[in-house]
């Protein structure tokens, strides 16, 4: 995945450019580039990332340019492979984000009719393509290459001497961002948000012709409208505020982001979305489809909707549900992305909507392609999440879930009363863990110097186990797994000894009296304990190392606390360890490529 940017305006390119680069680093930042059309096409590229590249160039003038920040997947990182690439003229840059699956055959092609490549990328194909069908125009050259690719692209094309940038897409993302006298194109939102909040976002084979004084968008060469939409985030959600990281930043956010999804949803527990319209022939069971930290929200809302609504739930991974033969009968579909954008997640929704269900998207941004091909949309409210790790944007989608569920719940009217008033607590109740971190905080720097960490949990905690593995390895580079606590003494009981740390996610639940005999197990195969407990627990504390006291919630809830806590630990481990904490090495924020 790369990040790709393109301005057309009234300022000197080459500062915006590299403004909305670095804004777009958590999607890569191996090297990076950009192309300004000025006096002939300046070309500034390498091995770098935007800061040290900034520093690096001299001020180019023009006022149209295209910029890339990548994440190598065709030819390794190098100031070569670096994008924008060129035509054998230099009169044509392209920044692309995709993969080209033909492009060797292509280049074979035109290496046979004269053309000279100078990278491993795929991408190169393109300005050379561009570069033969050219005749005057533009847009007909790009559409006509376009019809040689197979595979994704999202791209950018400046052509020296042309006012206008020609941008198109197809299964990677791209948007254009239009201001006063000056627009913009780029792989997402928060490259933009210093210069404008107006974006439209293409679709899928379009082809969009932008000035600095509008845009044309074509499909299947036919003028196409495409509606605008304003983004709700201000350019300061998408900055650091003096936090060390973004993630750090995310996690202190996450009180404001529970706030403002409730408020978002209304006071009183009702529906805010209209299930029963996807209810076709009378619901039997749910089908929740995500990936990553998304399909762990998912396993938390099973156990959620299993206990509230009485219904079966069963959860796949979008990466896996789209090879599998699925029985999809009488079941409502419910798709859970941040993004919007992952590709497993856009397939599996496209395969369940051939399949002739209706399926419910919940993400967090406006206007995302998961927003425009669901039947319905369930926002969540955290704000641009900039770190790769996620953290609010998956207490967001809990908390979204939790709603959906009380308001189509068949428990009884005290009981939700109850609900609803733990729910309101939550932000109060997060806040508190986050004002009494240093503890968590000493935790977080004793497992830095392990090599392998498991962590485990039961019941509606075993999603939470998982994603604190998740998080703990994603960014401090720790092997860590997740674990039901009953599965340990099944296979990894035989990899415990005292350099292998377990942290024990207990809650004061059905399960509590389980995982105070597999905490017992675990000491007793010599291993270091960290154990989450209830305020108040004397139990555990005979038996762990650390203990972290968590505030009370109803039980239901306690993931939502216990998560809190995990996130803080990764996060404490990592920077322990001197990890580039926003943007873990061969991560990226969203997964386009399947
Ligand atoms: O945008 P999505 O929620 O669809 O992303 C899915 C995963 O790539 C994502 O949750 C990933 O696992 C997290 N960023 C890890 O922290």
């Amino acid at each position: 995945m790369c990040g790709i940017v393109g301005y057309i305006g009234n300022k000197p390119a080459q500062p915006v450019l590299f403004k909305c680069l670095a804004r777009l680093e958590y999607r890569g930042y191996d090297s990076c580039g950009i192309a300004v059309a000025g006096n002939g096409i300046d070309l500034q590229k390498d091995r770098l990332r935007v800061g040290e590249l900034v520093k690096k160039v001299p001020l180019l003038e023009g006022m149209t340019g295209v910029g890339h920040t990548r994440w190598a997947t065709c030819g390794e990182p190098s100031a070569a492979n670096a994008h924008p690439h060129l035509d054998c003229s230099g009169c044509i840059a392209v920044v692309h984000n995709g993969i080209i699956s033909n492009f060797q055959e292509l280049q074979q092609q035109l290496t046979d009719e004269g053309h000279h490549f100078l990278s491993q990328t795929d991408t190169e194909v393109l300005p050379h393509l561009i570069e033969k069908y050219y005749q005057g125009n533009l847009e007909e050259a790009v559409a006509a290459a376009l019809k040689d690719i197979e595979g994704s692209y999202a791209i950018v094309v400046l052509r020296e001497g042309e006012s206008k940038l020609v941008v198109a897409r197809k299964d990677s993302p791209l948007i254009v961002g239009i201001g006063d006298q000056e627009n913009f194109a780029a792989s997402d939102v928060p490259a933009i948000l210093d210069y404008t909040n107006r974006v439209v976002y293409l679709e899928e084979e379009d082809i969009g012709v932008i000035t600095n004084s509008g845009i044309e968008i074509r499909q299947n060469g036919s003028v196409i409208r495409r509606k605008e939409h304003k983004i709700p985030w201000s350019v300061d959600e998408a900055q650091k505020a003096g936090y060390e990281h973004f993630m750090l930043k995310e996690i202190h956010e996450q009180p404001r982001v529970i706030r403002d999804t409730l408020i978002g949803y209304g006071h009183e527990i009702a529906p805010i979305i209209d299930l029963e319209s996807m209810r076709d022939t009378g619901t039997e069971a749910m089908l929740f489809v995500a990936c990553g930290t998304s399909y762990h929200a998912g396993l938390v809302g099973k156990c959620i909707f299993e206990e509230l609504l009485g219904i079966p739930v069963r959860v796949e991974l979008a990466s896996e549900f789209n090879y599998y033969p699925q029985t999809l009968a009488k079941t409502m579909s419910i798709v859970i992305t941040q993004s919007g954008e992952t590709a497993d997640t856009i397939k599996a929704t496209r395969r369940l909507q051939e399949k002739g269900c209706h399926v419910l998207a919940i993400t967090n941004v406006v206007g995302s392609t998961i927003s425009r091909i669901a039947d319905l949309t369930l926002y969540t409210q955290a704000g641009p999440e900039i770190s790769v790790a996620s953290t609010k944007s998956f207490i967001a989608e809990l908390v979204a879930l939790y709603w959906l569920a009380m308001s189509y719940s068949i428990a009884d009217i005290k009981r939700l009363a109850d609900m609803l008033m733990t729910l309101r607590q939550l932000p109060n109740t997060v806040q508190q863990v986050l004002d009494n971190k240093s503890g968590i905080k000493q935790c977080g720097e004793y497992l830095a110097g392990y090599d392998n960490i498991f962590f485990i949990g039961r019941g509606i905690n075993y999603p939470v186990a998982l994603e604190g593995a998740l998080k703990l390895k994603e960014i401090s580079y720790i092997h860590a797994e997740g674990y039901a606590a009953g599965e340990l003494k099944h296979g990894p009981f035989a990899l415990l000894d005292k350099d292998t740390p377990v942290v024990a996610v207990v809650a004061k639940d059905n399960t509590y009296e389980a995982m105070l005999n597999n905490i017992r197990e675990i000491k007793t195969r010599g291993a270091p304990v960290i154990a989450l407990v209830e305020n108040g627990d004397e139990s555990v504390g005979e038996m762990a190392d650390f203990v972290i006291s968590v505030p009370k919630v109803g039980l239901i809830f306690s993931p939502i606390v216990n998560s809190v806590v995990l996130q803080l630990l990764a996060y404490y481990a990592a920077e322990k360890r001197g990890c580039p904490i926003d943007f873990p090495r061969n991560l990226a924020k969203s997964v386009t490529v399947e």
